[in-house]
């Protein structure tokens, strides 16, 4: 049976930027965290006037899209039957592994700390098997690490082609990734979308990129013959 390897690209995950650590807004959430700024992500959610300055602001700063994505990629029957493989590429470039195992915490903040920690330790958690990792990959390079027959990006701004379609297609190879952006608006790198051997939109609107995750799965898993 085919595996399915979903990467969120250009994820909308980073520490907070050395270029705003003095904002009054980020003095004011380290001081509330008890940590230093390049110990805590960057979230619109708290820091938007902080941010909105900031180059591509409009792209940056979710780590909820993260948080809500790796929550309805991993508790399905296709995660459960070790057929998924998660990834998350940042858009600086790091890419975190997900252990299938995971039972990711549906609590936002502890979630934050959660990837904080990761962030500073480069795994978690600490003294256990690590069931995230960090490390400086490319997107490119992180492609050529899973070694998939084929890469299927998922862009509004893609041809149409009903997912329905796309997932029987996908279901037949043994490896193949699925690309869904990480971040709230905007249009993947051109570096990147020169990696995906095909690109479609799936459905005439947006859908938030957890949605989208959802629907590929449960899409694939439907071709796949594993749920019904
Ligand atoms: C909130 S959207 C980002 C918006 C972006 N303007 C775009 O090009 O799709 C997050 C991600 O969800 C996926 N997505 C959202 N709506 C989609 C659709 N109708 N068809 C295909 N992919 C979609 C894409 O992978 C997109 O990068």
């Amino acid at each position: 049976m085919g595996k399915l390897i979903v990467i969120l690209v250009e994820a909308a995950l980073e520490l907070i930027p050395t270029s705003i650590a003095d904002h009054p807004s980020i003095l004011h959430y380290k001081r509330k965290k008890g940590k230093r700024s390049d110990q805590l992500l960057l979230d619109r959610a708290y820091h938007h006037f902080a941010m909105k300055h900031l180059p591509e602001a409009e792209k940056r700063g979710r780590p909820d899209i993260i948080h809500l994505t790796l929550l309805n990629m991993l508790n399905t029957p296709l995660n459960k039957r070790g057929l998924l493989e998660c990834y998350i590429h940042t858009r600086e470039d790091k890419v975190i592994q997900v252990d299938p195992e995971i039972r990711i915490t549906r609590h936002y903040d502890r979630f934050l700390g959660l990837i904080e920690q990761l962030y500073t330790l480069g795994e978690v958690p600490p003294a256990a098997k690590p069931l995230l990792k960090i490390e400086d990959s490319t997107l490119a390079q992180l492609i050529e690490k899973v070694n998939v027959t084929k890469v299927v990006g998922l862009s509004m701004h893609g041809s149409f082609r009903p997912l329905k379609e796309v997932c029987e297609d996908i279901s037949q190879l043994p490896r193949v990734a699925v690309l869904i952006g990480g971040f709230p608006k905007g249009q993947y790198k051109k570096t990147h979308l020169q990696l995906m051997d095909e690109l479609y939109k799936i459905y005439r609107e947006r859908l938030d990129a957890w949605s989208i995750a959802c629907r590929v799965i449960h899409q694939f898993e439907l071709a796949s013959g594993i749920s019904f």
